[in-house]
């Protein structure tokens, strides 16, 4: 591995303890303006300074953030289809890598349905992204995204992760499931988790812990990030159990309900 990807990996997934909270944001780019993010540099502004890394395409890369700030980006190279359109499956690569070393990308998405009808091209866009990638010593994270009809089980996402390994990448983002040890045991490199939908903050933290004890490598985290009524406290939270190994009732404890009494004592009327 040449120095500059090394160098980027390491920006990502933490230099101390190989573990990472990546904030993901990169919703639109399918769903358009998604409940909770339909202004991403609001949303974005108080949550950078607790994220290890963020991920979105560079739309709202330039719009919503500032470029000073030093934030690891994890930019979003593929995309094409809308929730509303013929088959969510039918992506291209939607940036160049000129633009990506323009934009100081440390890392590469891109999305890759198994078994889907467009599973054959997702998977050369993968594979198009890790040579691009490595002829710039920029790691490509692979996003097994699933398709309405396929069940989120070991045996699917083992399959998906596995094959996103085989083709190079260099991080692959999955579902945590039943069973996720095995997941984590065939894919030869570091997985992360994605949130999925919203869920009350505790079982959205407990998720995030099972994961890591299973062996995942951190999360890669959106909604039950920003859809939360306090994103503060939570992504302080999700750092807690990623990077402290605190327990869920810990971090409940310290981050949530803290910041419930905060909304009192600051605002006594309500
Ligand atoms: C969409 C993505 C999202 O970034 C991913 O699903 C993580 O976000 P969430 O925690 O909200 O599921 O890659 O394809």
């Amino acid at each position: 591995m040449n120095w500059g990807m090394k160098n980027r990996l390491s920006l990502i997934m933490g230099q101390d303890d190989g573990r990472c909270v990546m904030l993901a944001v990169d919703h639109g780019y399918f769903l358009g303006p998604t409940e909770g993010l339909e202004n991403p540099r609001e949303v974005l502004t108080p949550l950078l300074p607790f994220a290890d890394s963020v991920m979105l395409t560079r739309g709202i890369l330039r719009t919503s953030v500032r470029p000073e700030f030093r934030v690891p980006v994890v930019l979003r190279i593929s995309g094409g289809s809308s929730i509303i359109g013929e088959d969510l499956s039918k992506e291209a690569l939607i940036a160049s890598i000129e633009d990506a070393i323009r934009l100081n990308a440390s890392c590469l998405a891109v999305s890759v349905f198994i078994g889907s009808k467009y599973e054959h091209q997702t998977l050369m866009n993968l594979a198009r992204l890790v040579d691009e990638g490595e002829r710039y010593g920029i790691p490509v994270l692979a996003v097994t995204a699933v398709g309405r009809e396929m069940t989120r089980d070991s045996r699917y996402l083992g399959l998906a992760c596995r094959i996103a390994a085989e083709f190079g990448a260099h991080i692959v983002k999955t579902y945590y499931c039943n069973d996720f040890d095995t997941v984590v045991r065939s894919c030869p490199v570091p997985l992360v988790i994605a949130g999925g939908k919203k869920l009350p903050e505790k079982d959205a933290l407990q998720l995030a812990h099972d994961a890591i004890s299973s062996g995942a490598s951190g999360v890669d985290m959106g909604r039950n990030i920003w859809q939360s009524k306090t994103p503060v406290s939570m992504i302080k939270a999700v750092r807690a159990i990623v990077h402290d190994g605190l327990t869920v009732e810990e971090t409940n404890r310290t981050f949530i309900h803290e910041s419930t009494n905060a909304n009192v004592t600051t605002n006594p009327q309500k």
